[in-house]
């Protein structure tokens, strides 16, 4: 089968790392075009990553016949109609996480997608491809642990991120839906069950310029699931050791935990003030590896005709959950889903 023609939208912080993955690292994939509204991105596209064709109007790429699937990268406030624009013009879909603010959006995408069936539509909930993270669900699917009865998950971002992360808390849809949102995802995966109340405390603690987008940098929720079973999320951003993201998993039989130490390589620095190592320092360096696998995916399901690991129907609950946790911070009230 021919190579799958890619067209990159949105260029920013981990744009420029997809488009790189898909250039380089995507076997079955050819990248056709990029589009931004920042002509620096295209600029970028076109020298760094050899990407010829650019656009600056989404609707030009779109009626580029040699683009068979987009990868949206762009700012969550314009994923849905970034996605049903795509859908309608022929083209598969890959669109970062969250799928969209609210869930009527999401139900739009959804209802549209049906009309569809034979394109691919897929949100990057990037933890799914993890090696790490795969592994813990291929021990649940064992029975390793007995019955996953309560995930703790925490996403901890660097303090030096605050900067770039309260601008874009006026279209990320805030704490909850931009960090938070992927640890519900792991938490439906390995609980296999649905939130069902969320109790959340917080508070801006450091960074006070979040609080003009009604935002915060510290966050807990405790979740009650479906099945019984629970969740609690811990969210941050204002670690100064480095991208602190971990997740436990408590089943009858054993528990589960995924990196608890986030290591940035082998090395113990033994010297005057104990025993320390190096730790991440964002996101992508953390999930690197998952970023490029997710990319290598989704091309396979495009050419194989099956269905891509994660849906939209797992995107939609996850924003359900993001919802539930922000309203009951804003409440101070437990909010049933
Ligand atoms: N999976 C993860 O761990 C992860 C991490 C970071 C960001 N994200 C998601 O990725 C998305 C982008 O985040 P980012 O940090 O790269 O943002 P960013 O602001 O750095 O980049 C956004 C890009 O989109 C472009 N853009 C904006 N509106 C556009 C439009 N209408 N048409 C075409 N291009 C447009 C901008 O020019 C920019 O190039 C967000 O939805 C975010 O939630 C996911």
């Amino acid at each position: 089968m021919s190579n799958v023609g890619i067209g990159v939208v949105g260029l920013g912080r981990l744009g420029k790392r997809h488009a790189h993955n898909l250039v380089y690292a995507t076997p079955g994939a050819s990248v056709i075009a990029a589009c931004s509204i920042v002509e620096d991105d295209l600029a970028y596209a076109r020298h760094a990553l050899g990407i010829e064709t650019t656009y600056t109007d989404y609707a030009e790429l779109l009626a580029n016949p040699a683009v068979d699937a987009v990868f949206l990268v762009t700012p969550t406030s314009v994923h849905a109609e970034q996605i049903i624009q795509a859908l309608e013009a022929g083209k598969h879909v890959f669109c970062e996480k969250p799928l969209a603010i609210n869930v009527a959006d999401c139900q739009r995408v959804i209802d549209v997608a049906k009309k569809f069936p034979n394109q691919i539509s897929t949100i990057g909930f990037v933890r799914r491809f993890d090696p790490s993270y795969v592994a813990a669900r291929k021990q649940i699917d064992k029975g390793m642990i007995g019955q996953p009865i309560m995930v703790r998950s925490q996403t901890v971002d660097m303090d030096n991120s605050a900067e770039f992360q309260i601008p874009f808390t006026a279209t990320s849809g805030g704490f909850a839906h931009d960090i938070v949102v992927h640890d519900i995802d792991l938490a439906r995966w390995y609980l296999g069950a649905e939130m069902s109340t969320a109790y959340t405390t917080g508070g801006c603690y450091r960074h006070k310029g979040f609080e003009q987008h009604n935002d915060i940098d510290n966050a807990s929720a405790l979740c009650a699931f479906d099945n019984g079973t629970s969740a609690y999320f811990f969210v941050s951003r204002i670690a100064q050791h480095g991208h602190d993201t971990r997740t436990e998993i408590v089943g009858t039989e054993g528990t589960l935990k995924i990196g608890q130490t986030p290591i940035a390589n082998l090395v113990e620095i033994c010297d005057k003030h104990g025993v320390r190592r190096e730790c991440v320092q964002d996101f992508f360096e953390r999930f690197e590896d998952a970023f490029r696998l997710e990319a290598i995916d989704f091309v396979a399901a495009i050419r194989e005709g099956r269905a891509p690991r994660c849906g939209l129907e797992d995107a939609i609950a996850a924003t359900r959950g993001a919802i539930a946790i922000t309203d009951s911070w804003r409440s101070k009230k437990l909010v049933e889903l």
